[in-house]
């Protein structure tokens, strides 16, 4: 889909309302300054779905989830960016200007979309022969009502059947036009050896499979005759639209559900998905036979953090899936596990239980994966002490690759009381084998950086190569290296929260009106609120080394010409509420008014508070402007990195001085700015002394120090200590004088 160009992007940004767009799928209520209402995310009983119009953002403030109206139409609707952005084109009737594309995206597109064009044309031809020729009903549909499928799951999920002769798909799709080469790269069709086309489905019935936004990338048909020669499936073949390690079936239909429950299950089928939609759970994806890849894991991680994976109890399907579990746990999801019934599939037990049933064995008999792995690992293990050993290390690595620490020490403590195995020892040997990962994720990203330092479409590929090699050889010698890079990143995990701190103000208050100071003739210095924040961190050589937060920092200071020019024309809307506001009250006044005094005092106040209401109006465009517009960047760094800043904790406390009765952050910026840039600069302070004693430490360790080089390290860190007093007397007081540098 060709994107669509940056000035209808705007133009969509602005039109979208933030209250009437999450109207239309939550009930919202005025609340003071904000709209409140039930969160569309998770379920809840009390409101806690926060909606602020000036802002144009929204926040669960329990589950956190939110953001501009793209992202919460994102999140809503488990659309991409550009699906968003056309949804609220469409709410707002905003003609889209399509970006002209270039030649070789022509070519490309319309590769895609024929195929894709192709595969539509056999869904609507694979229904129709279902439910409209003798055949379909009498074979295929006749089959689907035998497996207790109903109507409505025939509709939802699209199912068609395929008339069982050579050519009826191949000659209707070329007859309406569809041209041979696009039905043979679908797989539609396929070609003999005789160089004869067929279709590929013939006398199946089909289960189409969708991508993420409802697309059809392929089909599987299923024979119905047993003595019919090949597999009991046949699924169309990989192409340019149809990557089978990074679709899922059922996701297009079980994504919302996913979210509602904040939870997929994982069955193996098309069955197993279509029966349990119709029992009601529909939040069930099948990775189709083949095992879980990453990109389906990650596919399902865009929804949710917990996944449940069902097995028929079959103990060798059982065991050769553990590794793809284990992939799970490394991408930082929950899983669970759930054993159905000896005998029974997820489609067998759903067709013969009730849906209170199968909700029910489902919320109970789901368990804990590492503790089933242990259960499966020592079936018939007994106490021979070299197969518990075997188990313990197993389960060791399962651990290991799990990200989240806290996690892990709880799996350490759990696995040590099942396999009755000293705690202490475990968790040594899960920080073993985490190391080793580590140590191993860190050449994978050194030989990629070098890579891409000396250029990967280099001609000289040999001496590239080299250069690679020889950097993860380097690496690999000396764990210096290794460890110097830990203290680097240490370095700017220390300086996070001060750089933070500076970044939240940028995007919170950006273009906001600042009084950096007084100059010579004690007329105030006014800049922006990111004007100052850069002149200072200029001055004083500061950037921030979360490149992150420099890559958002950059995007502010770009959008200054584009708020210029937009302010201009915002004072004009402003301008004229303002003359609406006068003569509405004006006429209400005179209207109202008994005495020629009242009028005169009424117009009066009326004058002052149309001005106050106006000049409010402007100074809440400046300062909300970078936040509104980050908080719907395409890009997803800075769009997520802004709403986090600019909401949640920070709202809170908000509230709280609000009871304290202490002033609004806004209003005390000229204190808050200038201390948050002093601190960073403290904190890199410290972090360069601490360094420096370290260096000390280590030369006069040495047989024979530099006396020399002694002499100047014990030189710079009483430098910087007297700096740092400096600092911590600016830091420490109270009001900081306004920096009259500026
Ligand atoms: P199953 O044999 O469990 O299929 O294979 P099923 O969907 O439950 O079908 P029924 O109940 O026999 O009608 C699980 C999945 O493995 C893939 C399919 O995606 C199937 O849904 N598979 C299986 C194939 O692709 N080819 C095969 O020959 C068999
Ligand atoms: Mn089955």
């Amino acid at each position: 889909m060709p994107r669509i160009d940056s000035e209808t992007v705007n133009k969509i940004l602005d039109a979208a309302d933030i209250v009437e767009v999450v109207s239309d799928f939550v009930h919202l209520q005025r609340r003071g300054a904000n709209y409140i209402g039930l969160c569309p995310f998770h379920n809840e009983r009390t409101p806690s779905f926060s909606v602020s119009k000036s802002k144009g953002i929204c926040k669960c403030f329990s589950c956190g989830k939110g953001g501009s109206a793209v992202n919460f139409i994102m999140l809503h609707e488990q659309m991409t960016y550009q699906e968003a952005l056309r949804y609220l084109a469409k709410k707002y009737n905003i003609e889209i200007v399509e970006k002209e594309l270039t030649p070789q995206e022509i070519e490309q597109a319309t590769e895609r979309e024929s195929m894709l064009a192709a595969n539509e044309f056999a869904l609507q031809h694979f229904q129709h022969n279902l439910t409209e020729t003798l055949e379909g009903q009498n074979i295929g549909l006749a089959y689907f009502r035998q497996r207790g499928i109903n109507d409505e799951m025939v509709s939802k999920f699209k199912l068609g059947y395929s008339i069982d002769k050579r050519d009826d798909l191949l000659k209707a799709a070329v007859s309406k036009g569809y041209k041979e080469k696009y039905l043979l790269e679908t797989g539609l069709i396929g070609k003999s050896e005789k160089g004869e086309y067929y279709d590929r489905f013939r006398g199946r019935v089909i289960y189409p499979v969708a991508s993420i936004s409802g697309k059809i990338v392929a089909f599987g048909g299923r024979v119905l005759r047993s003595d019919k020669p090949g597999g009991k499936y046949v699924n169309s073949p990989e192409s340019i639209i149809y990557r089978k390690s990074y679709e899922l079936y059922g996701l297009y239909q079980a994504k919302s559900a996913i979210v509602k429950r904040n939870k997929c299950v994982l069955v193996e089928g098309y069955m197993d998905v279509i029966s349990m939609h119709q029992k009601g759970v529909e939040n069930v994806v099948a990775s189709s036979g083949t095992s879980l890849t990453e990109g389906q894991i990650r596919l399902i991680h865009r929804f949710t953090d917990n996944i449940t994976v069902i097995y028929d109890s079959d103990a060798a399907g059982i065991k050769a899936s553990l590794r793809g579990i284990d992939m799970i746990l490394a991408e930082g999801m929950n899983v669970k596990v759930l054993q159905l019934p000896p005998g029974d599939d997820p489609d067998s037990y759903s067709q013969t239980h009730s849906s209170t049933e199968v909700e029910e064995y489902l919320s109970t008999h789901e368990i804990d994966f590492i503790k089933f792995k242990i259960n499966i690992l020592l079936e018939g293990v007994g106490n021979d002490p070299i197969q518990r050993a075997k188990v313990v290390s197993d389960i060791v690595k399962s651990i290991a690759v799990i990200p989240d620490e806290i996690a892990r020490a709880s799996y350490i403590k759990e696995c040590s009381f099942t396999l009755n195995f000293d705690e202490k020892i475990l968790s040594n040997e899960v920080a073993k084998v985490r190391n080793n990962i580590l140590e191993q994720e860190f050449k994978k990203v050194k030989a990629e950086e070098a890579k891409r330092e000396y250029g990967d479409d280099n001609n000289d590929k040999s001496d590239t190569q080299q250069k690679v090699e020889q950097q993860v050889a380097e690496s690999d010698s000396t764990a210096d290296v290794f460890i110097g890079e830990i203290l680097k990143k240490d370095r700017s995990q220390q300086l996070k929260p001060y750089e933070e701190t500076i970044l939240r103000y940028v995007l919170k208050y950006g273009f906001g009106e600042f009084k950096a100071g007084v100059d010579d003739k004690g007329q105030s210095i006014v800049c922006t609120v990111a004007d100052y924040i850069r002149t200072a961190m200029d001055q004083e050589k500061l950037s921030f080394s979360i490149s992150k937060y420099q890559h958002i920092f950059d995007a502010v200071l770009s959008l200054r010409d584009t708020w210029e020019s937009e302010k201009l024309i915002f004072n004009e809307q402003a301008l004229y509420i303002r003359k609406q506001q006068w003569i509405d009250g004006e006429e209400k006044i005179r209207r109202e008014a008994q005495t020629l005094d009242e009028i005169e005092r009424k117009e009066k106040d009326l004058l002052a508070e149309c001005d106050a209401d106006y000049f409010k109006a402007l100074k809440d465009f400046d300062f909300n402007f970078v936040e509104r517009r980050l908080a719907s960047s395409p890009d997803d760094e800075i769009r997520n990195t802004t709403t986090d800043l600019v909401t949640e904790k920070y709202q809170l406390s908000k509230i709280h001085t609000k009871y304290a009765n202490i002033p609004e952050e806004r209003d005390t910026l000229n204190e808050l700015l200038p201390r948050s840039i002093f601190e960073l600069e403290n904190a890199i302070l410290e972090l360069d002394i601490t360094d420096l004693n370290d260096g000390l430490k280590a030369e006069s360790s040495k047989p024979s120090p530099d006396s020399g080089l002694i002499v100047s390290i014990m030189a710079k860190i009483l430098e910087k200590q007297k700096l740092k007093k400096v600092y911590a007397k600016l830091i420490g007081d109270r009001v900081i004088t306004p920096v009259s540098r500026m």
